[in-house]
């Protein structure tokens, strides 16, 4: 089985990344799959328009993923924009996309209505993506429930493309969500996001991590009463314990007796155990960046290898470039 997927360099890497992707990341390098799995600078692009910074925080992103045990021994790890072949099948696919799927897409919908401009980038973001899951003859692609309607696009433009053709050119491939972790909720109980101001930074400074955890907005039910249901303070708690303390958190929510400050302690506690190690190794490698920087060259000739394939028997059927040899 091969597998692909792509994270933004936009924003620094919370627990909803973490617990909806980059676990199966890991999963997935362990069991018999070839991964390929990228920086995706190019749709940062429609949101960082600072070159150094974004520079920087694709390189911040690889040493997240190494620190949290992604080996670029065993996976292709690369930066999207390495791969020339992506933007060019982006292209062609945008050829064959009606404007109104793209209209309908929730992203897209909800970067507008928070107020960011509707540039053609953002519109055409599933577009690029597209290109992403289809270049490389993928099986599956790991993400968190918010990319399925993008997988679905994907879909949908690929099988479009091989219509116009007249020929299976590039295969759909399946999204892989895990339903416990599908929505990771931010401290506010809305979905964790870059862009809502309300993640877990799985690097950040742990006096922050334990300052942003004690603001967690909770109502004035006393100690010793049940508390209410559908709160992110149990809900993220529950994510970070074994089903056993889980069980056992639910229980004493329910029946009281525990206040919110024991156990927001506990929810910082957790996150700090189970990401010591990681957040060690992150700092060690912040100091050698030129390794970061040689395993995504290496990763990008792995990608480009299958990326140069593929394009070469699509463009050859849009009729594009020099044509193979003749003979
Ligand atoms: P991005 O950078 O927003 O998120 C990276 C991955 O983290 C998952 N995720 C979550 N999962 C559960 N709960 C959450 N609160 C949560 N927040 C984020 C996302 O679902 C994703 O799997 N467009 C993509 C990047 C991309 C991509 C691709 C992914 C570009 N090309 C091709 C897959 C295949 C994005 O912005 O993810």
């Amino acid at each position: 089985m091969r597998v692909v997927s792509g994270i933004q360099p936009s924003g620094p890497t919370h627990l909803g990344n973490y617990l909806g992707a980059i676990e199966q990341f890991l999963d997935l390098q362990t069991a018999a799959a070839e991964a390929l799995y990228f920086i995706a600078d190019l749709h940062a692009l429609t949101t960082v328009h600072d070159g150094q910074r974004l520079h920087a925080a694709s390189l911040s992103l690889a040493a997240d993923l190494v620190a949290l045990g992604l080996d670029p021994e065993r996976v292709a790890l690369f930066r999207q924009s390495d791969i020339p072949e992506v933007p060019a099948l982006a292209w062609l696919l945008a050829t064959v996309t009606p404007v109104g799927l793209l209209e309908r897409g929730h992203a897209y919908k909800d970067k507008l209505a928070r107020g960011l401009s509707g540039s053609a980038g953002l519109l055409t973001y599933p577009v690029l993506m597209a290109a992403d899951i289809l270049l490389y003859d993928a099986d599956a692609v790991p993400v968190g429930a918010d990319q399925q309607q993008h997988l679905e696009i994907a879909r949908e433009i690929g099988t479009k493309l091989n219509r116009k053709l007249g020929a299976l050119l590039v295969k759909p491939p399946r999204a892989l969500v895990k339903p416990a972790v599908a929505i990771v909720p931010g401290l506010d109980g809305t979905k964790m996001s870059k862009s809502y101001g309300n993640t877990l930074d799985l690097f950040a400074d742990e006096a922050e991590l334990r300052r942003r955890i004690m603001g967690i907005q909770t109502d004035s039910t006393p100690v010793e009463a049940p508390k209410p249901l559908g709160s992110p303070l149990l809900a993220l708690l529950e994510l970070l314990s074994s089903p056993e303390e889980a069980e056992e958190h639910r229980r004493s929510w329910s029946a009281g007796g525990v206040g919110y400050a024991a156990y927001k302690h506990r929810l910082a506690d957790r996150l700090v155990e189970r990401f010591s190690a990681a957040r060690a190794q992150r700092r060690r490698l912040s100091e050698r960046p030129e390794l970061l920087e040689s395993s995504l060259r290496r990763g990008a000739e792995r990608a480009r290898a299958i990326a140069r394939e593929v394009w070469g028997r699509v463009s050859t059927a849009a009729g594009i470039g020099s044509p193979p040899a003749f003979g």
